[in-house]
């Protein structure tokens, strides 16, 4: 019996390589990792860490599917109770990879490290069921605590760096960085600096960068074009250096717990800013504040992992119906960890200066009086409703 593990590396997805020979009974464990921006260190180690320890090792590129989903997510401004959704929309790319590797490989199973507790179980399985696999999920059936884990690893002979000490779960790849567990799960605890990597207080001197997007899609930085990955990796890199990009927050995952999350995301932070800006000057009101409905809605979709709900198509094209005059570019001042929009322009503008501008008579503001006339109508009728009811 084959089965196919889901795997980054780390302690957890380790300890299932051992685990799912000896208390599930397979005789092949084939591990895959799937790269979609995470550091190059770890997913190197993850391979060297999988051929070591399983009887086969995939390591599958996957940035390219990645950067094509973040484009979605940029178009729809992605945001979930405050949150850029680095690992919700990570989970359903990095699924098909692990099931295209399982139908290869005729596996009988596949697996995850996911525990029961959290969204990724959901996220994955809904890809593995849809595909028709067996799911196992050995964090989540042996009700393993982090100590045995590491003692079982010890036995193994499995060595994957991690102390007692340093307790945090991470879970990193293009879009974010999420740190967890520890002393972080108490919410009233001030998490101290070094939880973070990609971020640094922020420097004395403020940058201001253009951003180019065309059809909402970030295109280039200060006009020099570059590919989704290399644009998105290099404004986490300039972000970080001014503090760009951090959340410290309670979250609602599906299952209804109450969570503490910690995140870095400077090139998300960075890019919603300035396209949610550019949308301020080519979308019309209506539009605009239709869209924010449809935004709450897919956030929520991409944070469920139920992405192959054909809603998320539907929204997707509302979206890009909308995206199609998302054409221009932005200025933004990075600041000690602020990202402030301060200019602007685009072919499709929907701001006129002759037209709103103090200094002009394009306007016969006359015009106005008749509509300012009937505005507040119905209000000004129910004061004066009440007050004849209450004699006064
Ligand atoms: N709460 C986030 C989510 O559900 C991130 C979870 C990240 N996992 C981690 N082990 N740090 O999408």
């Amino acid at each position: 019996m084959k089965v196919v593990l889901s795997y980054s590396g780390g302690l957890d997805t380790s300890v299932c390589i051992p685990l799912l020979k000896e208390k599930y009974g397979f005789d092949e464990v084939v591990t895959v990792t799937v790269d979609i921006g995470q550091p190059e260190d770890d997913v190197k180690r993850a391979e060297e860490r999988g051929k070591k320890y399983a009887d086969k090792h995939f390591t599958v590129n996957a940035r390219k599917e990645y950067v094509e989903m973040l484009f979605k997510l940029i178009k729809a401004n992605g945001d979930y109770e405050g949150y850029v959704l680095g690992t919700s929309i990570a989970r359903p790319v990095i699924a098909e990879k692990i099931v295209e590797v399982a139908k290869a490989e005729k596996a009988d199973a596949i697996a995850h490290g996911c525990t029961g507790k959290g969204n990724d179980q959901l996220r994955f399985e809904n890809i593995f069921y849809q595909y028709g696999f067996r799911v196992i999920a050995p964090m989540r059936e042996l009700n393993l605590t982090r100590e045995w884990e590491i003692e079982y690893a010890k036995q193994h002979g499995i060595d994957v760096g991690v102390t007692k000490e340093k307790p945090y779960s991470i879970d990193e790849n293009l879009w974010s960085r999420s740190v967890e567990g520890g002393k972080l799960e108490d919410p009233s605890y001030i998490p101290p600096n070094d939880i973070y990597k990609w971020t640094v207080d922020g420097k004395d001197e403020p940058e201001i960068l253009k951003i180019d997007f065309e059809k909402g899609i970030p295109v280039a930085i200060n006009d020099e074009r570059m590919d989704g990955f290399e644009l998105i990796k290099t404004l986490n890199e300039i972000g970080g250096k001014h503090g760009v990009g951090r959340t410290d927050m309670m979250e609602d995952r599906v299952l209804g717990l109450k969570a503490r999350e910690n995140y870095e995301h400077p090139a998300a932070t960075i890019l919603i800013t300035a396209h949610r800006d550019l949308e301020k000057l080519v979308l019309s009101r209506r539009e605009l504040k239709f869209k924010k409905f449809v935004e709450e809605e897919w956030a929520e979709v991409v944070y469920y992992g139920l992405i192959n709900d054909p809603i998320f198509d539907a929204l997707n094209a509302f979206i890009d119906k909308t995206q199609e005059r998302v054409t221009g570019w932005v200025k933004v001042r990075l600041f000690k960890g602020s990202v402030l929009p301060v200019a602007r322009y685009s072919d499709y503008s929907l701001y006129v200066e002759e037209l709103t501008s103090f200094d002009t008579t394009t306007v016969d503001q006359k015009f106005a009086e008749g509509f300012s006339r009937f505005h507040g109508l119905q209000g000004r009728l129910y004061k004066e409703i009440i007050k004849k009811l209450k004699g006064d």
